[in-house]
């Protein structure tokens, strides 16, 4: 690590020497204290500070929503209200601590205490119906290990463990243990509802009569494809086998990286695959979708983007942060995409933001 002080300085551009007026105001704490008794501006004082604070403490935020989780606190809420005691009772913690965590829970908007009864909030009970945010959630304890010594993870110096939770990524993925393959793909199932929803959501399939899933895990968009548009025969394709008895959809068990995708299927899909690959693997995978499609076929991508054209909270700390600790993997904007399926020779893009780009976004195209 260099000097920071000693660092040689360039020569400040005017927009430097503006921002540096603006800072040594901000760091004035006597011009600070006057202003915090104007009326608007003390507003906005305190907007910044509590915004500074929030950042600070994110850690805890997070901590404090894993507790709540793996205490099943929030579980229990959502069938009914409890109150301190009874919550000592049940998840083994003294009294005095579980109103630390339930007040802590009730200052994050999930939950409501009154006296010593706590019930769930609006948002605690949208925490507590959206299948498999609870398991992600649960899982965040190897993202959040391998954040923690974030100087070293962003030099490139440390071994994330992350990447072993998605064992795909380093191999060609033809040699994966059924066990691991279980235990990613039960999570991508359980959180796969909001995600088709929004892919599908004002999707016009046209006269399209096949479509084919790659990277489909278990199955769980095309069943959802298929309930939406059920004249459509689906297929799924992945290096995960038959996870279940009785799929109502055809499977191809191969590898993108090795092998090629089956042809005939009118539209092909990729939901939230791209970004656990290298731009290399992606160009291949891209080019083998515009192999497989027909003249006029289209491809249909759905995953988490970088904000743009500004940065966002999901995409640019949350997405593109946890595909970094998986080593191959990239958040990508709309533009990054747009690019690579350009050069292969897709026409008629289209990118949808999505009606909640913290879920997914969209792009779709065609085969010219
Ligand atoms: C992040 S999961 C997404 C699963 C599913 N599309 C969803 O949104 O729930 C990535 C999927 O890509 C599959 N995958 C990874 N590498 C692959 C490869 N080389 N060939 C085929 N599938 C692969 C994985 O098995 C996994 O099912």
């Amino acid at each position: 690590m260099k000097d920071v002080a000693a660092y040689p300085r360039r020569k400040p551009s005017l927009r430097d020497r503006w921002d540096r007026r603006i800072f040594n105001l901000i760091a004035d704490q006597s011009l600070q204290n006057r202003l915090s008794r104007l009326p608007i501006i003390k507003r906005l004082v305190r907007q910044d500070g509590e915004a500074v604070f929030d950042i600070m403490m994110g850690f805890i935020n997070s901590q404090v929503l894993m507790a709540l989780v793996r205490l099943h606190i929030i579980d229990h809420l959502a069938d009914q209200s409890a109150d301190f005691a009874e919550l000592s009772d049940l998840c083994d913690v003294p009294q005095d601590r579980i109103e630390i965590l339930c007040r802590a829970g009730a200052a994050l908007g999930l939950m409501h205490i009154r006296k010593t009864r706590v019930r769930l909030s609006r948002k605690g009970a949208v925490f507590a119906a959206v299948p498999g945010l609870a398991q992600l959630v649960d899982h965040h304890e190897i993202l959040y290990q391998d954040l923690s010594r974030p100087q070293d993870f962003f030099r490139g110096l440390t071994q994330p463990d992350l990447a072993r939770f998605w064992p795909y990524v380093f191999t060609q993925g033809t040699d994966l243990p059924a066990d691991d393959a279980k235990r990613y793909s039960q999570l991508m199932t359980d959180t796969q509802n909001l995600v088709a929803h929004d892919t599908l959501h004002g999707l016009d399939v046209g006269p399209a009569k096949s479509w084919l899933d790659v990277g489909g895990g278990s199955g769980a968009f095309v069943t959802h494809v298929a309930q939406k548009f059920p004249g459509l025969t689906c297929a799924v394709f992945d290096i995960v086998p038959q996870l279940s008895p009785d799929e109502s959809f055809d499977r191809h068990v191969g590898s993108f990286k090795t092998d090629a995708l089956p042809a005939g299927y009118d539209i092909i899909s990729v939901i939230r695959v791209l970004y656990d690959h290298s731009d290399t693997t992606i160009q291949n995978l891209l080019t083998k979708i515009y192999t497989a499609l027909p003249i006029g076929g289209r491809i249909v991508i759905s995953e988490p983007m970088l904000g743009t054209p500004t940065p966002s909270r999901a995409g640019d700390v949350y997405f593109a942060i946890y595909t970094l600790a998986m080593e191959t993997g990239k958040t990508r904007n709309s533009d990054q995409i747009i690019d690579i399926m350009n050069k292969i020779g897709f026409s008629d893009i289209k990118f949808c933001a999505g009606n909640r780009p913290f879920v997914t976004s969209i792009i779709t195209a065609r085969k010219k």
